[in-house]
């Protein structure tokens, strides 16, 4: 039979027909044995995905990644909430803007498909971030209890800070109700933690990147079935490989291995700013290449990181750093103007940088 020929010995591929099926309303996440692999969310117990693997085996990329095809393909809404910022640029670089937090859950309401940005990585503190995004899903989930017949479906998402949420209700409410209002979380971990093992029976739908704890591991052969086999390659997956689990509603567990998630590539941008005014956009790699241009690798790497925080480039602080490591000023002021840089800009950082560096 043909769907035996996607098959691995133990490792089950999705059937064709399955396949096939899924391929009308899924998303394409990547390839299994050759084949596309379409993540089908229909025919699930649940709507809510957890992402698990170690750090920088690939669980942010698949999240950017299922949230624009969630949102694109799927006409989802997504409402994201960032602890760190670490989703500013690609929230930006897909069109969509942030939003404060007073206004998420009305936004929210009203909001056909897209993504719903919170960046809270401004907030004074983690304390604050943990209240302010406390308030914010409150305030979604009593939306959400409202609202009846519209047929829009909503995912949360909340990459590894949603462990700050602990003592909250909040996860607990939308995991528990969600389904019934057409609202997922998607939410990721390292899995290295017994609250994360704890939450992990509460999604239909998982991703296994790269793991490595033993307790983690156990507890996922344990519930999915996994053999010693599959356990191995788990360890041993690649960046960007991942082995994903789905609990169907027919009661079935479904277990493909998709050999790398597939998703945009894209360009990290950086925003120049002097003081409050944020004056510049422009692409790391451009600003890296001036940087060395000025002073050689070490320094312009160094350089940038003492300006650099969520994004934004902290241009005064940036010339700061490099009139310390000796550069010359007049070399650096041509090198800021061939990229485009206005000459208020450049008048102002270089002046507020002299200035801080007088003050020592
Ligand atoms: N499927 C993929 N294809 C190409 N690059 C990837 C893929 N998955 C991850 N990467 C790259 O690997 C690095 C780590 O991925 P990331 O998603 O940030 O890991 P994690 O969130 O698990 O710590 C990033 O530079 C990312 O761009
Ligand atoms: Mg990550």
């Amino acid at each position: 039979m043909a769907s035996d020929l996607i098959r691995f010995p133990d490792l089950k591929a999705q059937e064709i027909r399955r396949a096939l099926e899924s391929a009308k309303s899924g998303i394409l996440i990547g390839r299994t044995r050759g084949l596309p692999y379409f993540l089908d969310l229909d025919n699930v117990i649940n709507p809510h995905i957890f992402v698990c693997g170690i750090t920088g085996s690939g669980k942010t990329y698949l999240m950017r990644n299922l949230m624009l095809k969630l949102a694109e393909i799927r006409s989802s809404t997504i409402a994201l909430i960032d602890f760190t910022g670490e989703y500013e640029n690609f929230v930006r670089l897909i069109g969509e803007k942030r939003t404060c937090s007073e206004n998420f859950a009305e936004s929210l309401a009203a909001k056909g498909s897209g993504v719903l940005y919170l960046n809270l990585a401004e907030e004074r503190n983690q304390k604050s971030r943990v209240s302010v995004a406390d308030k914010v899903l409150s305030q979604v989930i009593e939306n959400m209890r409202m609202r009846s017949g519209d047929n829009r479906k909503v995912f949360v998402m909340l990459d590894e800070a949603w462990k700050l949420l602990d003592g909250s209700k909040v996860l607990q409410s939308l995991l528990r109700e969600g389904r019934k209002y057409g609202y997922g979380l998607i939410f990721s971990s390292q899995l290295a933690e017994d609250m994360d093992l704890a939450m992990l029976s509460n999604a239909a739908t998982i991703f296994v990147f790269r793991l490595q704890n033993r307790q983690g591991l156990r507890r996922l052969a344990a519930n999915y079935g996994l053999g010693n086999g599959q356990v191995e390659m788990i360890q041993e997956l690649g960046v960007g490989s991942c082995m994903v689990m789905q609990s169907l509603a027919t009661g079935k567990m479904e277990l493909c291995l998709v050999e790398k998630v597939h998703g945009i590539e894209f360009e990290e941008t950086l925003m120049l700013k002097t003081g409050d005014k944020t004056r510049f956009e422009i692409t790391k790699s451009k600003l890296e290449d001036a940087m060395r241009e000025v002073c050689g690798e070490g320094a312009a790497s160094e350089a940038l990181h003492a300006g650099e925080k969520n994004g934004y480039v902290d241009l005064s602080v940036m010339i700061a750093a490099l009139l310390d490591k000796g550069t010359r000023g007049r070399k650096l002021l041509g090198v800021l103007r061939k990229l485009g840089i206005d000459e208020d800009a450049l008048a102002d950082s270089f002046a507020i940088a002299v200035s801080s560096r007088l003050k020592e």
